[in-house]
């Protein structure tokens, strides 16, 4: 007799593995199939997880280097790059070990090997051995995510030339690291192996930096970027990368014509996006429509077209976020349980893990510009903030965009030190429709770079006091 589950979910990422964790909790028999030899997913083992492992690490060198002496500390650091991987490798062991676990609290089966839906209820596990089982279950949820996308006519090797994978494990710091694409992938990552001493160069193919970020706080931020040393090439191409005995070499050309150039480089990072993964699936044979980007296909409650198969996470429309995938797998156990589960998109927060960070909520100047939407903007640089200025992070500011005829806040922008944990208390304002008058009247902690927000606040609704 085959096993029989309430729900079978197909990856183990934060989209998946929470999915499962929520629909045993909620009394379903719950089965996870990843075909990776860990749990976690992208996020856990080659994402999120690393890379901030690697960040705060390169973070620490390069303070100690540079901004120690302005306190009065006197240390000369001493780049010791395996000991920096193995506080990585360290950090990603416990954290997939920590899904493994929770998944043994909650009863929930792992398999591993690739999982095929052959039809609604069936759900083939192939081991890399290639031998097979065959599962049966009431639902399925699709998570997983997603892969690199290619460069075309550039070929990723991990060793030479990358992606974000190769990029957490290089095993000597590059002298010239090209980076292809300024998102958040190539900035996160260049801002690492530039803290540790490679020469980078980032070569974008737009005009800006960060797509889809508020112009105001992208500007600010290469500005800042290339103080730090980071060259940027923006509406530039790379036409191609030719391996050669002592290091690759790097051709590029304006995007709107003009001479070509070419760039030598030990290392290339292609950043260029993320596509849907769903290699292996059997989308086809068991009917299940996708989009014209690859990504599988969901009505509002993450239905597919094929009764009782759903998706989450980064296969599905949408950021490409952990916390978006995490909410989608709450959102659909719910529903599988008889629940009302639901995501509020309009309030999903994003944060780039650079020196200043960059987070955000809601909705940019140019989108509310876009939508006709009238509204009142209020700013507030950490340069006037006490605290601030005590820690050395007077960088960047807070910008708060309240709707005008309501006060409404509509959108929260914060560009310095501690602004992927400053973003949430203008998440949470947001999430109760709050208004820049309610922010602006709720006692902050003095001194705190909090009071910032505060005052971003205070500037949209009437005046800020401290400017
Ligand atoms: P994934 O995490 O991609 O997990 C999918 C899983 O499914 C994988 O383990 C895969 O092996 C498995 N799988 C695929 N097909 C099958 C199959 N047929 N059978 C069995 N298993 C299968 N997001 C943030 O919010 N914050 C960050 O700081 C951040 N940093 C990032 C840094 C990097 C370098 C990268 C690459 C991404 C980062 N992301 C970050 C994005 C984040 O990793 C993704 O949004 C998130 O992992 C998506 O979760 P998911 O569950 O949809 O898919
Ligand atoms: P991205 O979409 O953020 O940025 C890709 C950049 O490459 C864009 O600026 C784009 O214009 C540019 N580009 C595209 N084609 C190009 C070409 N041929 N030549 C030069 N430039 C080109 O994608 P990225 O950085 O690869 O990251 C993928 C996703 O992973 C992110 O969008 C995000 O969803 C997720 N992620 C999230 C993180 C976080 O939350 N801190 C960290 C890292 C990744």
């Amino acid at each position: 007799m085959p096993e029989t589950y309430d729900l079978i979910v197909i990856g183990s990422g934060p989209g998946g593995y929470v999915c499962a964790i929520r629909a045993a909790q909620l009394g379903l028999k719950t089965a996870v199939v990843e075909k990776r030899a860990t749990y976690g997913g992208t996020c856990l083992n080659v994402g999120c997880i690393p890379s901030k492992a690697l960040l705060h690490a390169s973070e620490m060198f390069e303070q100690a280097g540079h901004s120690f002496g302005d306190l009065g500390i006197k240390v000369k650091p001493e780049l010791d790059l395996a000991g920096m991987l193995g506080h990585k490798d360290k950090v990603v062991k416990a954290n997939v070990e920590g899904v493994a676990f929770l998944f043994k609290k909650n009863k929930i089966d792992g398999y591993q090997g690739t999982g095929r839906i052959l039809e609604a209820g069936k759900v083939e596990v192939t081991s890399e051995k290639g031998d097979s089982q065959v599962l049966e279950t009431k639902a399925v949820v699709i998570a997983t995510g997603s892969d690199s996308a290619p460069l075309p006519g550039v070929t990723v090797d991990e060793r030479r030339v990358v992606s974000s994978t190769g990029a957490l494990s290089l095993p000597e710091v590059p002298k010239k690291l090209i980076v292809v694409g300024a998102g958040i992938i190539g900035l996160e990552l260049g801002s690492v192996w530039r803290r540790l001493g490679a020469e980078v160069r980032v070569v974008e193919f737009l005009d800006r930096i960060l797509p889809g970020m508020d112009d105001d706080v992208a500007k600010q931020a290469q500005r800042l970027f290339k103080r730090q040393g980071i060259d940027f090439r923006l509406s530039t191409k790379v036409t191609g990368v030719r391996s050669e005995k002592k290091g690759l070499r790097v051709a590029v050309e304006p995007v709107s014509g003009g001479d070509a150039e070419t760039f030598d480089a030990d290392i290339v990072l292609v950043a260029i996006g993320r596509r849907p993964f769903t290699e292996g699936l059997g989308l086809e044979e068991a009917g299940i429509a996708t989009d014209e980007r690859g990504r599988v296909k969901i009505d509002a409650d993450f239905r597919t077209n094929v009764e009782g198969v759903y998706a989450i996470g980064d296969v599905v429309a949408g950021p490409m976020l952990a916390h978006k995938a995490e909410d989608e797998g709450t959102a659909v156990a719910e529903i599988l349980a008889g629940q009302k589960g639901h995501v509020n998109y309009g309030v999903i927060p994003s944060v780039v893990y650079t020196d200043p960070e960059i987070a955000v909520v809601g909705r940019s100047e140019e989108e509310l510009k876009e939508a006709g939407i009238a509204y009142r903007v209020g700013k507030f640089p950490f340069m006037a903030n006490g605290r601030a200025r005590a820690m050395g992070a007077t960088e960047g500011f807070v910008k708060v965009l309240a709707e005008e005829k309501t006060d409404r806040v509509l959108g929260v922008h914060i560009l310095g030190r501690g602004a992927g944990e400053m973003i949430h208390e203008a998440a949470v304002l947001m999430e109760f429709s709050g208004s820049a008058e309610d922010l602006a009247r709720t006692c902050h902690a003095h001194p705190t770079m909090s009071e910032a927000v505060r005052e971003a606040a205070m500037a949209a609704w009437f005046k800020p006091v401290h400017i």
